[in-house]
């Protein structure tokens, strides 16, 4: 061996062992974990098909509360339903931080609701909450715009007349414009060409971070920025999503009163001109373009999901479908539509939303948090800045939650009686600080699509319902169901 060699040779010993000895001080009060190699981290242990799965499987070995590294990234993660409740809620305060999430970080560069930390996250989240209340999130103004968008995506069934469809792009199309009217000022015709761009760009980037790519370019973005992959795909999608929005924006400019603001853009808008001469305003041109940007990614796929995993459960289990059109039947009738006043007398619906939502679990690692201080952990310390991953997974499949975690079963949210029973492990849309924005708009979407829809139809598969495969097709920021065709039958 040359001198050349030795000297490199002996630089990589040493780098490695400062990388070991650092390592292992830094961990002195950091919770436990597999031992990490430079630079890639604990990726010998996050070889199986998903990161979930490896990340449950080292829970098993090292507890609910370990450190990995996600490549030379560390990473607190937390799993069953103790552990991050303790977090999320108890401490929310530490935990309330947004922790490092290259796919989207890529794009957002911190900005925008969704990925901003401290103070602007603060200001940004207040603002958006009180200009969504004023646009009718969580009372009768949205309820009449979702029942009135519910009467199109009927409509819409009807013409399929018995017929095999996807049901994918017939129900973002009514979800989405849900919040497309928020932000937007008006709801688009479902053959517009703007709607469907939304949809299209949305859910193949859901696709594409729910996939291995996903999750590599999660662990070694700056690799991956340099190879070819669907990955890259994800960035020209967010690129023509800014088009669009940047081009909404400019027409809201053209035409925008002050004193009467039509949507979420014109309050932003009217908000930005007031604070044009603050050189610390958070209010700016880039922040409105990715704020509207979490608010339509939010709004479109989850919802849409959560309504795909739902129609094929029911059609798995057709005795479920049978008795919630029961409930439908009896409480609401059929001259009008199913509302939310309809909710509290139809425990039985309501128990199997619930549990479509456990059970579909569509968010499965939630996005990631970080502790904004040092922060004291079930005896741990945790160094302010440290990503947290709070596995919702292990919380909605925790046995000491839930009966029978691994079954569909609206008996989970059901008591002696029969009547609706909460339960505290019930986190779709997370819990603490950073709970989901839009958890009240959603969970009036989830009820008045669904019970519109099962009041008006039937849901058919196209195969026999024990061959539906419940299994989602990839798992990674969501679980993505499988692609299927259904029939609906007008009853
Ligand atoms: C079934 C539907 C939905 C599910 C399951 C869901 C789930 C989630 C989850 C798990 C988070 C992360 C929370 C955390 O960091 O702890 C989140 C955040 C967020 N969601 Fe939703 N969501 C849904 C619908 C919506 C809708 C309809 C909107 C739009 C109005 C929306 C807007 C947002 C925003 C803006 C955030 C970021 C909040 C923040 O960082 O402060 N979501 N959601």
């Amino acid at each position: 061996m040359d001198s050349v060699s030795t000297a490199i040779l002996l630089l990589i010993l040493a780098l490695v062992c400062l990388f070991l000895t650092l390592s292992s001080r830094d961990k002195g009060q950091l919770p436990p974990g597999p031992r990490p190699l430079p630079l890639l981290g604990n990726l010998l242990q996050l070889r199986s098909q998903d990161l979930l799965t490896s990340l449950t499987k080292l829970s098993k070995e090292y507890g609910s509360v370990f450190t990995v590294y996600l490549g030379p990234r560390r990473v607190v993660v937390l799993s069953g339903y103790q552990a991050v409740k303790e977090a999320l809620v108890d401490q929310g305060e530490e935990f309330s931080g947004r922790g490092e999430y290259p796919v989207f970080f890529n794009f957002t560069k911190g900005n925008g609701i969704a990925f901003s930390n401290g103070e602007r996250w603060k200001v940004l989240r207040r603002y958006s909450l009180h200009i969504l209340r004023n646009f009718g999130m969580g009372n009768r103004s949205i309820e009449q715009q979702i029942l009135e968008e519910g009467r199109f995506l009927l409509e819409e069934l009807q013409k399929t007349e018995g017929q095999p469809f996807s049901p994918l792009f017939m129900l973002s199309r009514s979800v989405s414009n849900i919040i497309c009217s928020v932000i937007f000022g008006s709801r688009f015709h479902y053959d517009d060409e703007r709607l469907l761009t939304i949809i299209r760009l949305i859910n193949d980037n859901f696709q594409i971070m729910s996939s291995a790519w996903g999750e590599l370019y999660n662990i070694f973005p700056s690799l991956l920025d340099w190879m070819p992959g669907p990955h890259r795909r994800m960035f020209q999608n967010f690129g023509r999503m800014k088009d669009l929005i940047a081009r909404s924006i400019r027409e809201h400019q053209a035409s925008l009163d002050p004193n009467s603001p039509r949507d979420f853009i014109d309050c932003f808008l009217t908000k930005m001109a007031e604070e044009k001469k603050d050189p610390l305003s958070h209010f700016c041109m880039d922040t409105l373009l990715m704020t509207t940007h979490n608010l339509l990614f939010g709004g479109t796929e989850t919802v849409g999901t959560t309504l795909r995993h739902a129609f094929l459960i029911l059609m798995k289990y057709p005795k479920v479908q049978a008795r919630v059109q029961e409930e439908i039947d009896r409480v609401v009738g059929r001259s009008r539509l199913p509302s939310l006043d309809d909710r509290a007398a139809m425990p039985y619906t309501d128990a199997v939303i619930h549990e479509v939502q456990r059970f579909a679990d569509i968010i499965p690692m939630n996005l990631p948090h970080r502790v904004t201080r040092d922060t004291a952990f079930r005896g741990f310390l945790l160094p302010k800045g440290t990503d947290v991953i709070t596995l919702l997974n292990t919380v909605h499949y925790d046995p000491s939650q839930f009966l029978k975690p691994q079954e569909f079963n609206p008996e989970h949210f059901l008591d002696a009686n029969q009547s609706f029973k909460k339960s505290p492990a019930y986190m779709p849309f997370s819990a603490g600080r950073r709970l989901c924005l839009g958890e009240p708009l959603a969970r009036m979407e989830l009820f008045l699509f669904f019970t519109a829809i099962l009041q008006n139809f039937t849901l058919q598969p196209l195969g026999a319902p024990e061959d539906i495969d419940l299994t989602p097709l990839s798992t990674g920021l969501g679980n993505v169901p499988r692609p299927y065709e259904m029939r609906v039958i007008l009853r």
